[in-house]
């Protein structure tokens, strides 16, 4: 059980950016999603939230056909992302913005827990105390990356989606980002990740999906997608702009 999306297509006028793409994200898993700029990472994302309407495919959600609910009834349904472009509440602090997403949650589901105290375990569990009075807008990136995880977090999703997390993150950061990870899927949730840091993709995912150029190129385990020809073929060009793609961690 989790998310699958079955042969979906996407085309912007000419351009086909998702070409008969499936892939699958269980729950307990971390799944990555990999592929060098443009291959249509982001663009799934888009699909699976229901931001993008496909030109065909189908997006299902625990054996339930999702594909043409609203992305707010998506998200009713446990669905929670992370923006590659950070899209927090600039004028609200790190504690307003979680709070937010949890008094949502418990609208929505009319939860006996108030929201107060399940932003102050997320606080706590995403090490965010010394910074919770802090307004967003007013953070780097790296630090506003832990705070939109834990603004997802706090609408207690099945499915997570994180596009790009670790881009302005230091090491420290990143770290933590992984090991918080490890534990959303241990508990059961289905994690999607797109992320080009291969040290993060690799230390955290179970199983791996390539695109490239809107095609699914391989599909497979670290080590199976790490020995992949076709795989080490499509990064070789980007291994030149940056020393944590794929190319050069191979
Ligand atoms: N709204 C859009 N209109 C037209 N082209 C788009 C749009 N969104 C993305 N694209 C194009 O689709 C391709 C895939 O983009 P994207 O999904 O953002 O890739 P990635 O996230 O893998 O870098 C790119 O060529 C991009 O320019
Ligand atoms: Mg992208």
């Amino acid at each position: 059980m989790g998310l699958e999306v079955k042969d979906v297509t996407v085309r912007f006028g000419g351009h086909v950016a998702l070409d008969n793409v499936s892939l699958e994200a269980r729950k307990g898993e971390v799944t990555g999603l990999i592929g060098p700029n443009g291959a249509g990472k982001t663009t799934m994302f888009n699909v699976i939230t229901g931001l993008q309407n496909p030109t065909r495919g189908t997006v299902t959600l625990d054996s339930r056909d999702i594909s043409k609910l609203a992305p707010y009834k998506r998200a009713r349904r446990g669905m929670a992302r992370t923006f590659q472009r950070l899209e927090l509440f600039g004028s609200l602090t790190v504690r307003e913005n979680i709070h937010v997403a949890a008094a949502q949650f418990r609208r929505r589901h009319r939860t006996a827990e108030r929201a107060g105290p399940t932003t102050d375990t997320l606080v706590k569990r995403l090490n965010l105390g010394a910074i919770a009075d802090v307004r967003a807008d007013s953070l780097p990136t790296g630090q506003g990356r832990m705070v939109e995880l834990a603004r997802a977090l706090a609408c207690r999703p099945s499915v997570l989606l994180l596009d790009e997390p670790a881009s302005g993150q230091d090491e420290s950061e990143t770290a933590e980002f992984s090991r918080v990870l490890r534990d959303v899927a241990a508990e059961g949730v289905a994690v999607l990740l797109v992320e080009h840091d291969m040290d993060l993709v690799m230390s955290v995912c179970d199983n791996l999906h390539v695109l490239d150029f809107g095609k699914k190129l391989a599909q497979g385990t670290c080590a199976e997608i790490q020995a992949d020809p076709l795989v080490r073929a499509a990064y070789l060009g980007e291994a030149e702009e940056s020393d944590k793609t794929l190319g050069a961690t191979l």
